[in-house]
């Protein structure tokens, strides 16, 4: 029977996805594609650690505080734990285990949790971001899949993401009635809350991914760097942009010039890896 999701449990399930026909050697001598899986399992199986002062933002607010904890936490974590048994499949000699212990052992002691916005339609906002920003993402690694398995895990994940931002942005909606922010201080959240994210977990998780698989090597920021470069190459021809402006500036009601800018910010989200 075909699960509903939230509130029913998530809509599929690791065991779902047909890992056993997964054509190994479509993938496995591509690098890129090894880094960004292996990272973004990392990342997402790491999204408790921000749910917390998500959750504790919105106290009082049953209706998001219930899906939060019950519907967008395990869903997230889900995510993680699909790509790691992908990339276990598909690259054997990858110790994910250690890999992650070792990201873990680093992460949680230079992490910052996310700095959250000044009010809770803002913060609404910049989660309709982020989501836009993890759909675009999934949505082109289905699209640029060359291997089946990963195509429906990517498409499975994608769909997740914009179901969240639905969820997001019923809720910016709510809270904008009652708080009435202005055009400018929209914008300007969007803005600084890309800027200043330097996707430190990324970043991390990266570095671990790249180390375990470069034993004995030193590791060095640009080797983090051709790895964005990697990946912003293929960003550039095949981002869904009209997606992305879907998604984000008429619902934000950000057309028009305003919107020019937020674009890229949205874009730059997806480039980051910001994943969560
Ligand atoms: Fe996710
Ligand atoms: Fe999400």
């Amino acid at each position: 029977m075909p699960r509903q999701g939230y509130p029913g449990g998530a809509a599929w399930s690791v065991d779902d996805i047909p890992y056993g026909g997964l054509v190994r050697t479509a993938v496995r001598d591509d690098a890129q594609l090894f880094y960004t899986l292996a990272t973004a399992s990392f990342v997402e199986i790491t999204s408790d650690l921000y749910t917390r002062n998500l959750i504790e933002f919105f106290r009082g607010d049953a209706e998001v505080e219930t899906w939060l904890a019950r519907g967008w936490e395990p869903e997230e974590l889900q995510h993680g734990a699909a790509l790691r048994r992908y990339v276990e499949t598909a690259w054997p000699d990858f110790d994910w285990v250690d890999g992650y212990r070792r990201f873990m052992a680093e992460f949680t002691q230079f992490c910052s949790v996310d700095q959250l916005a000044p009010t809770r339609t803002l913060e609404m906002a910049a989660r309709c971001v982020v989501e836009t920003g993890t759909a675009s993402f999934y949505r082109m690694l289905s699209e640029i899949s060359p291997e089946p398995v990963l195509r429906t895990l990517t498409a499975r994940i994608r769909a997740d993401e914009v179901r969240h931002y639905k969820h997001f942005y019923r809720y910016y909606l709510r809270y904008r009635a009652l708080e009435r922010p202005g055009r400018r201080a929209v914008l300007s959240t969007l803005w600084h809350r890309v800027g200043e994210v330097d996707a430190e977990d990324a970043f991390y998780a990266f570095k671990h991914v790249y180390l375990a698989t470069h034993p004995g090597a030193a590791f060095e920021r640009k080797d983090y760097v051709a790895f964005r470069t990697g990946f912003r190459r293929l960003a550039q021809r095949h981002f869904p942009y009209a997606m992305a402006v879907k998604m984000l500036l008429k619902p934000l009601g950000l057309s028009g010039p305003v919107g020019r800018v937020v674009l890229p910010a949205a874009t730059a989200a997806t480039r980051l890896l910001l994943l969560r």
